[in-house]
């Protein structure tokens, strides 16, 4: 029998120690030095010569030949291509058979026991604007649902309506209710749902063309339904390098920038998992953008592809507290591509939405 080390075991420095993480098992061990060194002649298959060797390999830092670990690694194919620090994560934060979850009274008690909640708004300094309070029209809900596309097709002439931009974001970031839950704090209700309630999502809008509103980067008051300006209007070129070169981003009437506060979600849920939640507080928020946006008539992509770094310093951001994760870009759709949507509706030809000089994903 031949051994190795695992292709899944991590190996981490803490507290003056080598640490194997196993993060399949959700286990770690410390390394003697002994061990240490050992491991060097296990990069590739080898025999496993002595005690210690037989104790790494009972405590899966080595894997023998042939074994269901190995015929494990060999499936690894789509995790190769997504990296280590993927597949790290991943495993690490995925919950296991013998993992106990608390209840929500636990969950209550362990909150009132720690010092005050993280403050679930963020308010900045700065010249405001009170935006009006619009709603969005009464609409078929399941055509609206069926008419939902992501538009890269925009208008580049035609300001957004006021009143749709400030309907957009009033029912989706904004805070509908507050509820005060007894000895934890506030929470707030919004259109969209969040991970415990702790809406960590801040939305920062960079507005291009929105009739009445200055061009500029702002910040969304959720509870106040004003605009916070943070700094002046950023060029379509900067627009663009932000979204990864992609030319619609330059064109839409407004960027909504997303970043999550991490204390919020962490104060409730301190573990790996909940990063997935960020991610999919995000994911929930776009959506009701995308849904929203549709019912106003207006167009909308969202976009993961970002250059982080140049956006976190334009809005002021540390990723060490508030992580930037995504934009949904809105406008009003170029009126050739709100016809071609139309009539896609009503049972025309089925094609994604790009400009006519763009490629748009059928070989032409
Ligand atoms: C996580 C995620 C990332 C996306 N990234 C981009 C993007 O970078 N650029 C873009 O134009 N659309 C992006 N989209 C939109 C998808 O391309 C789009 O949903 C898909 O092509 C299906 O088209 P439809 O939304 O019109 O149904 C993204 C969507 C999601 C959910």
């Amino acid at each position: 029998m031949r051994v190795r080390v695992s292709r899944l075991v991590v190996f981490l420095w803490r507290d003056g120690q080598l640490v194997c993480d196993d993060p399949l098992r959700h286990r770690q061990i410390a390394l003697t030095v002994e061990a240490e060194r050992l491991l060097r002649d296990y990069a590739d298959w080898a025999e496993p010569t002595g005690r210690l060797a037989q104790q790494l390999l009972a405590a899966h830092v080595l894997v023998a030949e042939g074994s269901s670990e190995h015929a494990q690694e060999e499936r690894l194919a789509a995790w190769r291509d997504l990296g280590p620090a993927a597949t790290y994560y991943h495993l690490a934060s995925r919950t296991l058979g013998r993992d106990v979850f608390r209840s929500a009274a636990e969950d209550a008690a362990v909150l009132r026991a720690k010092t005050t909640q993280p403050d679930p708004v963020k308010e900045y300094e700065g010249p405001r604007t009170a935006l009006p309070r619009t709603d969005p029209p009464a609409v078929d809900f399941t055509r609206v649902l069926d008419a939902r596309r992501s538009t890269r097709w925009f208008d580049p002439e035609t300001p957004v309506p006021l009143s749709a931009f400030a309907a957009l974001l009033r029912w989706t970031a904004g805070v509908r209710r507050e509820v005060d839950v007894a000895g934890v704090g506030t929470a707030l209700m919004k259109t969209v749902p969040s991970g415990g309630s702790r809406h960590p999502v801040e939305v920062y809008p960079v507005i291009r063309d929105v009739a009445g509103v200055e061009p500029g980067v702002y910040h969304y008051s959720v509870r106040r339904h004003e605009l916070v300006r943070l700094a002046d209007a950023s060029g379509e070129d900067r627009l663009r390098e932000w979204c990864g070169g992609q030319p619609h981003a330059a064109q839409a009437g407004f960027l909504l920038m997303y970043a999550a506060v991490l204390d919020r979600t962490v104060w409730k849920y301190p573990a790996a998992r909940a990063y997935r939640a960020l991610l999919l507080d995000v994911g929930h928020l776009s959506q009701t953008v995308y849904l929203t946006a549709t019912a106003l008539g207006l167009g909308t992509f969202f976009t993961a592809a970002t250059r982080d770094e140049p956006v976190e310093d334009t809005l002021g951001l540390s990723w060490s507290e508030e992580i930037f994760l995504g934009v949904s870009g809105v406008g009003v759709p170029h009126p050739a591509e709100r016809d071609r949507q139309a009539a896609m509706l009503d049972g025309g030809e089925a094609a994604f939405s790009f400009p006519p000089d763009a490629w748009h994903g059928r070989g032409e």
